[in-house]
């Protein structure tokens, strides 16, 4: 790795590769993750243009884990709010020899524009952009449908609710089709499906009732309104009756069918509260393999830098 933008391109071996890395950051028995000196002497800044609790948080953690020094600029006190440029912010972060920008945007390709526009020897990772990815999301989805699930193969997964808006889906569907599940299954209503949903291998169900047959692996997202931009929205009310996860549908699905959720989670619109902390939910696992997720994307895309600089080094010298 070099940069960490998109699952888009990436092969079974490299995403099998990061999930193992992931695990070996893992103590075996208690799930609590381990420190190691891999970026000791490096810096990672986080730069967060939209909101977040678990993504930030995490990616903050697996790189103390990870033994870097880590900058948290905090964009509403920045001196972006007088004025300065992206491209300018940029260029006074990589002066304090940031060896790594984790980057989440409102608009999608901002990681990709950075990533093009920094020295040569800085990776960035996407940590979200607008509707277009959010591939540490999947693949610490990944991790869990794996520790849950002992693998893919044969495995009907679930994508429920608000797939047009959702940067998580998109990764998710493309790291699910690439590791080899038998089916992703989208339950959504019309109004909330993207444009391009035939291209992106996925069935699709408009009742959920009917979608929870045989699912092994149920994913909730919320609305999300802030994407919405003046479409017409669905009832909450009226979405919680269709579409929420109650009790009653997650019996339809398979005995074992754990139920999963990126966060941040509404209570009585897309999922209800017994179901979210009940016995099947895995949403908080989510949250932990987020920290191990973090860990292996730093590390490769540190390792893939610093690969990158020997290289260039021996053949300019
Ligand atoms: N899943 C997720 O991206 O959550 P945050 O917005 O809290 O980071």
């Amino acid at each position: 790795l070099r940069h960490f933008l998109t699952l888009d391109g990436l092969s079974r071996e490299l995403l099998t590769d990061i999930l193992d890395t992931a695990d070996s950051f893992i103590e075996v028995g208690t799930r609590s993750i381990k420190k190691v000196p891999l970026l000791r002497g490096r810096t990672v800044v986080n730069l967060f243009f939209e909101p977040s609790t678990r993504t930030r948080s995490t990616f903050e953690l697996a790189a103390k884990r990870l033994s870097a020094d880590v900058l948290n600029l905090d964009i509403s006190t920045s001196a972006t709010s007088k004025g300065e440029s992206l491209s300018d912010t940029l260029l006074n972060l990589e002066a304090m020899a940031s060896d790594m920008f984790v980057v989440r945007h409102s608009q999608s390709g901002a990681p990709h524009f950075i990533a093009s526009s920094v020295t040569p020897g800085v990776a960035i990772i996407n940590a979200g952009d607008g509707r277009h990815s959010h591939p540490t999301q999947a693949m610490l989805d990944m991790l869990t449908i794996r520790q849950n699930k002992g693998g893919f193969e044969g495995l009907k997964v679930a994508i429920v609710g608000d797939v047009l808006h959702s940067r998580v889906a998109r990764s998710q569907i493309r790291a699910l089709n690439e590791l080899g599940v038998d089916e992703v299954r989208i339950i959504a209503p019309g109004t909330l499906l993207p444009r391009d949903v035939e291209d992106l291998g996925c069935t699709v169900e408009y009742d959920m009732k009917r979608g929870m047959k045989d699912l092994d692996v149920v994913i909730m997202l919320r609305l999300q309104n802030e994407r919405m931009e003046g479409a017409l929205l669905p009832s909450e009310r009226e979405f919680f009756r269709l579409y929420g996860l109650t009790e009653d549908k997650l019996a339809l699905a398979k005995p074992d069918c754990i139920v999963m959720h990126p966060g941040p989670i509404n209570r009585g619109v897309e999922i209800e509260s017994s179901v979210a902390d009940g016995p099947q939910s895995v949403i908080l696992s989510q949250v932990t393999n987020g920290i191990a997720i973090r860990m292996a994307v730093m590390s490769m895309a540190m390792g893939g830098q610093m690969a990158e600089r020997q290289y260039r080094q021996t053949h300019t010298n």
